[in-house]
């Protein structure tokens, strides 16, 4: 069992890949000690399978967190720290993410990109900033754990549609530009490649997941995989990375993806 799954927090997670994750972490055996399952909505009818499913496993936590908020980001992070009762988070993923449906120049508005960077981009950033002790915490534990597993680690989930090399492949540019969305996905993985050089010191590793293409929300309902075969996927990923895996780029199969 890896280091890793302790104490896990996941951004999204109401539908979609953030809830398939949530799932699939409960099974881990061991299981984990806290599963942090943030939505920004709790009380809301979106959110209601999430309830329903926290309220039949103990270990599952919902928090509020809207991650385009640095109050409520910095809120959810005093409430996970009193869960944690001195320890440290172990996983922290950034999965929460916005596409819209401006997907040609046409469209193109300042207010829609801006929303993108924010939850895309400077979301994920500043979740990192605002849990950064309990990260470094948990870094710091001493475990019986196999030697080089990594102890703490941020996973940002991108897409292959926001690679700049992938960008010109014939398939992908069929898809349309969607302006907002692969820039968006393309700055987080520099804000990646950044982290993952600053944590480095702090034993904290950084890594981009794309999940697949998924049938969600925002992948559609065209989308050739599932959500439950897309997250068996990440977290036997996730069971797989080293130190050495930081500032990396990978699929649901763990397989680098070009920048
Ligand atoms: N599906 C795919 O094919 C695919 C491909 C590549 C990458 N991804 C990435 O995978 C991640 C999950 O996507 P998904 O397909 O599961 O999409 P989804 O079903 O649309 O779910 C997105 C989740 O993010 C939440 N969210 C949106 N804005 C937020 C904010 N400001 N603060 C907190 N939560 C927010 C949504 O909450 P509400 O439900 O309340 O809006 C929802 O729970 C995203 O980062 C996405 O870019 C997905």
């Amino acid at each position: 069992m890896f280091q890793v799954a302790r104490n896990i927090l996941v951004t999204g997670t109401n539908q979609g890949i953030g809830f398939g994750l949530v799932k699939e972490l409960v099974k881990l055996n061991p299981p984990p000690g806290h599963i942090f399952a943030t939505c920004m909505n709790p009380p809301g009818p979106e959110s209601k399978a999430l309830q329903n499913f926290a309220s039949q496993h103990g270990n599952t936590h919902i928090i509020q967190l809207d991650v385009t908020n640095v109050s409520s980001i910095s809120r959810a992070a005093s409430e996970v720290e009193s869960h944690l009762k001195g320890q440290g988070l172990n996983l922290l993923i950034n999965n929460a993410g916005r596409n819209s449906h401006a997907y040609y120049l046409e469209n193109v508005n300042q207010e829609d990109m801006l929303l993108s960077y924010k939850t895309n981009t400077v979301g994920p950033l500043l979740m990192v900033k605002e849990f950064l002790p309990l990260l470094k915490k948990a870094a710091k534990e001493t475990t019986n754990d196999k030697v080089g597993s990594p102890k703490a680690v941020v996973v940002n989930m991108s897409s292959i549609i926001g690679s700049i090399g992938y960008g010109f492949d014939p398939s992908l540019t069929e898809m349309p530009p969607s302006y907002q969305y692969r820039a968006s996905k393309t700055a987080l993985n520099m804000v990646n490649a950044c982290l993952a050089v600053e944590l480095k010191k702090d034993g904290i590793s950084s890594v981009l997941l794309y999940p697949g293409w998924v049938k969600t929300d925002l992948g559609l309902e065209l989308a050739p995989m599932t959500v439950e075969e897309s997250t068996k996927g990440l977290v036997k990923v996730i069971d797989g990375l080293d130190p050495s895996s930081s500032g990396t780029f990978l699929d649901w199969e763990g397989n680098k993806i070009v920048w």
